[in-house]
């Protein structure tokens, strides 16, 4: 038996032969010389069959093969280094496992539409395997950095029976006799844990049922929440600023061959290194005024071309904090100096990918947060428990929430959100 291996481990198997098990990306016939690129997920290797008799059965079972057929194939590691990938395997023989129907996706270019309604084929690319695997390494070293610094994961439900994020964006199910919602956001029930265990986070699944049909929106995306307790805005900018200096670094260091599979200018990523900027609502909003680029009135929110212009003005990630209260969520704590303003942050991606943190400190005054809930008409009952963290040893405690999909799309620089996760979901978009 030869011994089973994955492309990216050939280099330890020179002049050895070995059993590769994978797909045909594409293949090639030159005469007495064929060639098969064969796939097996952990990368790319071109392999040779030559034979000096034109009828070889070797030769016959080439011709069969169809993009994408899957295949055993044995042979000779070489180093080669005309070859994509720098080895070629010499073939000896191949199993045909399963011939492919014609299959949909050819080399031609196809409109985004039907990329998007073959997403489960799409995914076998060179370029979404690229993306898949960089979005594995941000998870994972979210959670490692996370892990270092000593929270606790968590982890908040999915089926609520409140909004966090405001009511207009809720996916609402049945639960039972009851109505339950598809959480937007575990920052509540992370409090809860962070009085609990005092610095935690919570990372899964988010749900915002919103009307956007932009490059930055998904309506199912990835959120990982720190909470901590005793914290204040400043300490959990400072987690934020340390977390994505060190998650870039993680990508540049594990992740080259998918950057450049990416084309993906690594300079602007190299500078992603503490301090980063951070500005106040005001500020920025006079970043915007002189651009002369924006409506957006004082007092507004700002929108996603809003924070393209300002991010521009800066090469690494931003901080604009101090946004009025109004246009923010109900549990944020006031400035104490200025309570028309919030303890508030949006951290900023710089190349324009606008927002990928939003985090803040909470109200953790019992009488000022029921006169809030009362102020966003939310229900003191359903709210029963979050009040209760304010009756029984109450802190002030802070925390954020950071994108996973728009943190994807900026370290890959892509220009559309939907290629950074397997199957997006997108308004009306929820097949396959
Ligand atoms: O700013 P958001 O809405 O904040 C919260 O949900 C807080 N409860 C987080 C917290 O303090 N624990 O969302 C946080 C981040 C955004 O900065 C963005 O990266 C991402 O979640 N996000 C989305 N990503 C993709 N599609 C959407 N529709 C998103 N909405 C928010
Ligand atoms: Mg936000």
């Amino acid at each position: 038996m030869k011994k089973w291996v994955y492309i990216k481990d050939v280099s330890k198997f020179i002049g050895e032969e070995v059993l590769i098990k994978g797909w045909v990306y594409n293949k090639r016939d030159v005469g007495r010389i064929k060639f098969i690129l064969v796939r097996d997920g952990t990368g790319i290797i071109q392999s040779t069959i030559w034979s000096k008799d034109p009828d070889c059965p070797i030769f016959e079972k080439f011709d069969k093969l169809t993009q994408e057929s899957s295949i055993k194939v044995s042979g000779k590691v070489k180093k080669d280094e005309r070859a994509p990938g720098g080895y070629e395997l010499e073939i000896t023989d191949f199993e045909i496992i399963q011939i492919a129907e014609e299959y949909p996706i050819s080399k031609k270019n196809h409109g985004t539409a039907f990329l998007m309604e073959n997403r489960h084929l799409w995914l076998r690319s060179i370029r979404q395997t690229a993306i898949l695997k960089i979005r594995a390494s941000i998870i994972k070293s979210i959670r490692d950095f996370m892990d270092k610094e000593g929270f606790i994961l968590t982890d908040s439900p999915i089926l609520t029976a409140n909004a966090v994020e405001g009511t207009t964006t809720l996916f609402e199910t049945s639960y039972f006799d009851e109505k339950a919602y598809l959480s937007q956001s575990g920052q509540l029930y992370a409090e809860a844990s962070a009085l609990a265990l005092a610095k935690t986070y919570t990372f899964g699944p988010t749900f915002r049922a919103e009307k956007s049909k932009t490059r930055r929106h998904l309506i199912e995306f990835w959120m990982m929440e720190p909470e901590w307790a005793y914290a204040e805005l400043d300490d959990v900018f400072i987690l934020a600023q340390n977390l994505l200096v060190y998650i870039v670094e993680r990508v540049l260091e594990e992740r080259s061959e998918e950057l450049k599979i990416l084309e993906r200018d690594t300079k602007p990523l190299e500078q992603i290194k503490a301090p980063f900027p951070k500005i106040k609502y005001d500020e920025a909003f006079e970043i915007l005024k002189k651009s002369g680029k924006s409506q957006t009135s004082y007092g507004s929110d700002f929108g996603g071309t809003d924070e393209t212009i300002i991010s521009e003005k800066f090469n690494k990630p931003l901080a604009i904090t101090h946004y009025p209260s109004n246009i923010k969520a109900f549990y944020m704590q006031p400035d104490q100096d200025n309570p028309d303003k919030i303890l508030c942050m949006d951290i900023l991606a710089p190349e324009g990918y606008g927002e990928i943190i939003g985090g803040s400190q909470r109200i953790h005054d019992l009488d000022l947060l029921l006169k809030k809930i009362n102020e966003h008409k939310l229900s003191k009952e359903v709210f029963k428990w979050y009040i209760d963290l304010r009756k029984y040893g109450s802190v002030p405690h802070s925390g954020f929430g950071l994108g996973v999909e728009r943190t994807v799309a900026w370290i890959c620089h892509l220009p559309h959100i939907r290629e950074t996760i397997p199957f997006p979901r997108m308004l009306y978009n929820l097949y396959p």
